[in-house]
């Protein structure tokens, strides 16, 4: 069975719904601070089956030796944790609690349940404002906020706890920009209040929630001035978590990769494909830089290509279509969610 942490969330959702579909045995541990448990019901109409789920905290110590005494754990695939990088300059202790603490709770616990197989959520974040791109593994560390710094300090907790018991077997994935939404429809990402990212700003604007989206700088050095960035569709990133569980069946090992296509896409291109996909006019209007963002950055994908045998297979229209169809039915059957 995969424990699967953070399991109601946006991407953790997605990953469960894979993992029923390839034939796992999957228990979901969430303590809903970002999701809510009707989602479980959503995968499982995808899925055809439901996952198990215990609501618990990862800092709940107790509660977790119960889940491993309980169940026969194989791997861990962790991605519960906060997320907002404002809000983590606003509050740096919720989000060193949450993401470090937490983390270190959970390892304690696998490791006495001798449960040594971890997948954890990264992000790309930890490169910061990369001097160069694509952006590859090798690159310099440089987050620049609280959320982002506790990424890092959870990927060097990691490569420790490694370095001192080599039965581990860790997989560190760092996200590029998970986009998109189940093409059922079903489940997708539902932001709490006004969304700080791209896509989501976008789909609510689509669906007539908000009047205009602000683009945040037309004057960066990219051909149309605005930023761009490496969107992932949900549904490959989803996929990247079980090409890492294979690769780490082989042998123990503590591997690092990022989870990107490999293309760039500025925000003027975003609207233009959303608007393409869905046959709705998204009002833009262009506001200043919004502090901390970064000109361009794109993954150099070939690490998760050769290593886990991975690549992103869905493209910008792709993310756009599954987007729009997952704001179109969350909006028509509020009930559901
Ligand atoms: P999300 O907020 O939708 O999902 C996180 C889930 O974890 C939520 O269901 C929340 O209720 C749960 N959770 C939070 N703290 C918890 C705790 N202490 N105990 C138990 N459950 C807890 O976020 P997401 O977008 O699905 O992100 C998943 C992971 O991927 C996070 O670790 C995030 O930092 C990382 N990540 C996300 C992105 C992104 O853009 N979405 C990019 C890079 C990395
Ligand atoms: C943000 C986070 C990053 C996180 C990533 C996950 C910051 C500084 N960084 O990255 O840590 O890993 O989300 O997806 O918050 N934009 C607009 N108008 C909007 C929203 C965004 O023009 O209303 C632009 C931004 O300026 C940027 C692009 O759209 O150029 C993407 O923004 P966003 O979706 O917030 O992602 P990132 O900033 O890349």
């Amino acid at each position: 069975m995969i424990l699967v942490t953070g399991g109601c969330g946006y991407i953790g959702s997605h990953t469960v719904v894979e993992l029923l579909s390839a034939g796992n045995e999957v228990l979901v541990l969430d303590n809903l601070s970002n999701s809510k448990v009707s989602v479980i019901d959503r995968v499982a109409r995808i899925a055809g089956r439901a996952p198990r789920f215990v609501k618990a905290d990862i800092l709940d110590r107790k509660a977790l030796d119960e889940v491993f005494k309980a169940h026969r754990i194989e791997a861990v695939i962790h991605f519960a944790g906060l997320k907002a990088v404002g809000e983590s300059v606003a509050q740096p202790q919720r989000y060193y609690e949450n993401n470090v603490a937490g983390t270190l709770v959970l390892l304690d616990a696998m490791a006495a349940a001798g449960v040594k197989q971890i997948v954890f959520s990264s992000s790309a974040t930890v490169y910061g404002d990369p001097e160069v791109v694509p952006v590859s593994e090798a690159a310099p560390y440089r987050p620049a906020s609280p959320y982002g710094r506790s990424k890092r300090m959870v990927e060097e907790l990691l490569f420790d706890l490694y370095a001192a018991d080599p039965e581990w077997r860790i997989a560190v994935l760092r996200y590029f920009n998970p986009v998109g939404a189940h093409p059922s429809a079903f489940i997708g990402e539902d932001p709490n209040g006004v969304p700080n990212n791209l896509m989501p700003y976008v789909t609510q604007v689509a669906i007539g929630q908000r009047p205009e989206l602000s683009i945040f700088g037309d004057d960066y050095p990219t051909p149309d001035g605005t930023g761009i960035r490496d969107y992932i569709h949900v549904v490959d990133l989803a996929l990247g978590h079980l090409a890492a569980l294979t690769a780490l069946s082989d042998a123990p090992t503590c591997l690092v990769a990022n989870l990107g296509t490999g293309q760039g896409y500025s925000v003027k291109q975003v609207v233009d494909a959303f608007e393409k996909a869905s046959g709705q006019r998204i009002p833009v209007k262009i506001t200043g830089r919004r502090a901390g963002d970064v000109p361009c950055y794109f993954a150099d994908p070939s690490y998760a290509r050769t290593r886990l045998g991975w690549t992103a297979q869905r493209g910008l229209d792709d993310i756009c279509r599954d987007a729009w169809r997952w704001q179109s039915w969350a909006a028509a059957h509020p009930e559901e969610l």
